[in-house]
């Protein structure tokens, strides 16, 4: 019998694939201060021990300010290294290959724990040392009510998180990471600077769908400047905003094609949508665990601001599988050691509850 193709190599630049069965990066909110410890390299090296070709780590700040929460990996210091590093080649000693997800989250910086609640970390509910810190965006659009206007990122700054962009990437290759994948979905910084929702810039980096890519297209081709020839870079799109106003598919393909010519390997898309003229259709194929007969699907978007649709507009699908399955947070508390030595305790995997879009735009279907 033949090798089923999702079993077969997969050449991506001088990287080859063992199968085509990737873990998609997914947030754990689990570690203090950036960094990875023993609970990374048991969530992460099972997958590696599983089987997969490739095991993407979650979204990874560039900058402590990049971070969705207080519980990100990061890689914004040479600290960070040794902790992934040790993990890379755990991968790599099972058979797997490696990739990290670069990322910041611009307005959605300073948000709780998905098991903390929703929203925004304030002095009032921030856990003790774990104080808000100020967001940036593309201009000052807030994420939704209640949370706090962020800083329109100057001229001089945006250089400075492309820089931090690229210096992650340099961090990634000393790790030994076989792929970086630039974080553009999900209503973070990348995709608040493409989508009109939130980037009222009036300079050459935002107005016309051109000056909207600008940022990010910048980002992307000085990591793929920082990073060898011979790995693949992936690129992370959310296809469509929730509302007819905000991103579209055509605007998606038009920012592949800039992609490609920037030397992108591949889109991963998060909805069922492949980018045009990627080199693979999807990288990211897998899913989280869900217990059998345990998920649920949502009637209602999750986040607080309801309807997913633009008044008057008819309401795309927004269902999502919501996984129930989770232990209690007492159950899913553990004691961590970090490189540093510093012991943290926080809890494991939890939901892609906050993966919510900034109002009435990416329509998100993960993190
Ligand atoms: C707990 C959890 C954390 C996630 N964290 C991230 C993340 O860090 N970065 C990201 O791009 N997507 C994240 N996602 C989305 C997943 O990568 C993935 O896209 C989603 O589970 C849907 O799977 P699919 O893309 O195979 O349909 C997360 C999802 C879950 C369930």
């Amino acid at each position: 019998m033949s090798t089923p193709a999702l079993l077969s190599p997969l050449a991506l630049r001088g990287v080859t694939l063992p199968n085509r069965l990737v873990v998609a990066p997914m947030c754990q909110y689990s570690v203090t201060d950036g960094f990875v410890g023993d609970y990374h390299l048991a969530h992460l090296g099972r997958f590696a021990l599983g089987g997969f070709g490739l095991v993407v780590v979650e979204a990874t700040g560039v900058t402590p300010e990049g971070r969705i929460s207080h519980g990100d990996t990061g890689l914004w210091s040479d600290e960070h290294v040794p902790g992934m590093a040790r993990v890379v080649d755990f991968l790599h000693a099972h058979g797997s290959k490696a990739g990290i997800q670069l990322a910041h989250a611009g307005a959605k910086a300073s948000s709780k724990r998905p098991w903390d609640g929703e929203g925004p970390v304030t002095p009032e509910n921030a856990q003790p040392g774990e104080e808000p810190w100020p967001t940036v965006s593309a201009s000052a659009v807030p994420v939704g009510p209640g949370w706090p206007i962020p800083h329109a990122l100057t001229v001089e700054e945006l250089g400075d998180v492309r820089n931090a962009f690229v210096a992650a990437a340099r961090r990634s290759l000393d790790a030994g990471f076989d792929v970086v994948e630039v974080h553009a979905a999900h209503g973070y910084l990348l995709n608040q600077f493409l989508s009109p929702l939130t980037n009222r810039r009036a300079d050459a980096y935002g107005g016309s769908r051109d000056g909207r890519m600008r940022f990010p297209l910048e980002v992307v081709e000085a990591v793929r400047a920082a990073w060898p020839d011979d790995r693949p870079l992936f690129v992370r799109v959310s296809s469509v905003d929730g509302s007819r106003d905000g991103v579209t598919l055509e605007d998606t393909v038009a920012f592949a094609r800039e992609l490609k010519a920037r030397g992108w390997t591949s889109s991963t898309p998060p909805a069922a949508v492949s980018a045009a003229d990627g080199t693979i259709p999807s990288a990211t194929a897998t899913r989280s665990r869900t217990r059998p007969g345990s998920a649920r699907r949502r009637t209602s978007p999750p986040w607080p601001w309801g309807s997913s649709s633009t008044p008057g507009r008819p309401r795309r699908s927004s269902s999502r599988v919501s996984p129930t399955w989770w232990p209690s947070r007492a159950r899913r508390r553990t004691t961590r050691t970090s490189p540093r030595g510093r012991r943290s305790s926080s809890p494991g995997t939890t939901t892609s509850s906050r993966c919510r879009p900034v109002p009435g735009s990416p329509r998100a279907s993960g993190c």
